[in-house]
C-alpha cells in the first residue's frame, strides 16, 4: 500500500464532524416529559418525602379543618394530660403504677375502670383516706382533695385521661365537666374526704 492511499483510507475514517444546529428529536422531547411527569407523580405518591405531620398532604380545606380543629373529646383529653402531669404524677407516677406501700396504681385499678365515673369523680373532688384496697392491696394513707384546686373541665378531663390512657390499656367512657359539676352539687356539703367503705356505697353510674 503507498503513502498516499494510506492517507486517503485515513482522512475516511476520521472525518471531521460538521458543526451547526440539528433538531433534537421528537421521540426524545416525548420521553423526557413523559419521564418528568412519571417522576412528579411518584415524588406526590411519597408525600414529597415531606414529614406527614408537619406537611400534610391535604386535598382539600375540610381534611385541613379535620387535621387542625380537634374534637371536644380529643381537646379534654390533652387537657387531661396536662392535669395528670401537674397534679397526679407526683404521687401515681408517670405510668400512672403508683409506689409501694404509698400511692396506690391508677393503671388496672378497679377504682379507675368501674363502669362509671360516680366513685372517681367523688374520689378526686374531696380526697380519700384510710385504708383502702386497690388490685389486691393494702393502702392507708391520704390524699389530697381537689374541689378548690380544679375546676369542672380539669376533673372531667383528668378523669377522662386516666380512663381512657391507652398506654395503660384503659379505654372507657370518658367524663363531661357537665357531669362533674352535677357531681360536685350533690356532694357541696362534704366537708372532709371520703373513706373507701363510703365510697363504696355510692353507685358508680350516679
Ligand atoms: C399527694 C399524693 C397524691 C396526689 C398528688 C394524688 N393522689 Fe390519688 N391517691 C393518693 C393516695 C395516698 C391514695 C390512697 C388513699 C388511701 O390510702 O386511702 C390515692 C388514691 C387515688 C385513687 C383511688 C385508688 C386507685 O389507685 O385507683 C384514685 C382514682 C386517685 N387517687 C386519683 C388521683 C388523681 C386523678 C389525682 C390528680 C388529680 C391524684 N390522685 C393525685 C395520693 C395522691
Amino acid at each position: 500500500m503507498n503513502s498516499d492511499s494510506a492517507k486517503s483510507a485515513l482522512n475516511l475514517q476520521t472525518a471531521e464532524p460538521k458543526s451547526g444546529i440539528g433538531a433534537v428529536p421528537m421521540w426524545l422531547v416525548f420521553v423526557m416529559v413523559l419521564l418528568g411527569y412519571r417522576g412528579c407523580v411518584a415524588f406526590e405518591n411519597v408525600g414529597g418525602t415531606f414529614n406527614p405531620k408537619l406537611y400534610g398532604p391535604y386535598t382539600s380545606a375540610s381534611d385541613l379543618q379535620a387535621y387542625l380543629v380537634k374534637s371536644p373529646e380529643e381537646e379534654r383529653y390533652m387537657l387531661g394530660k396536662k392535669v395528670y402531669a401537674e397534679s397526679c404524677s407526683g404521687c401515681h407516677q408517670n405510668n400512672g403504677l403508683g409506689v409501694a406501700g404509698q400511692f396506690p396504681a391508677l393503671s388496672g385499678s378497679e377504682w379507675v375502670l368501674a363502669e362509671g365515673s360516680g366513685r372517681i369523680v367523688r374520689l378526686v373532688l374531696n380526697g380519700i383516706g384510710g385504708p383502702i384496697k386497690v388490685k389486691g392491696v393494702d393502702f392507708n394513707n391520704q390524699m389530697p382533695p381537689w374541689k378548690d384546686v380544679l375546676n369542672d373541665d380539669k376533673v372531667a378531663a383528668v378523669v377522662t385521661y386516666i380512663r381512657q390512657n391507652k398506654e395503660w390499656g384503659n379505654n372507657l367512657p370518658g367524663v363531661t365537666p357537665e357531669q362533674v359539676a352535677a357531681i360536685r352539687k350533690k356532694v357541696a356539703d362534704k366537708a372532709d374526704f371520703w373513706q373507701a367503705a363510703d365510697l363504696e356505697k355510692i353507685n358508680v353510674n350516679e
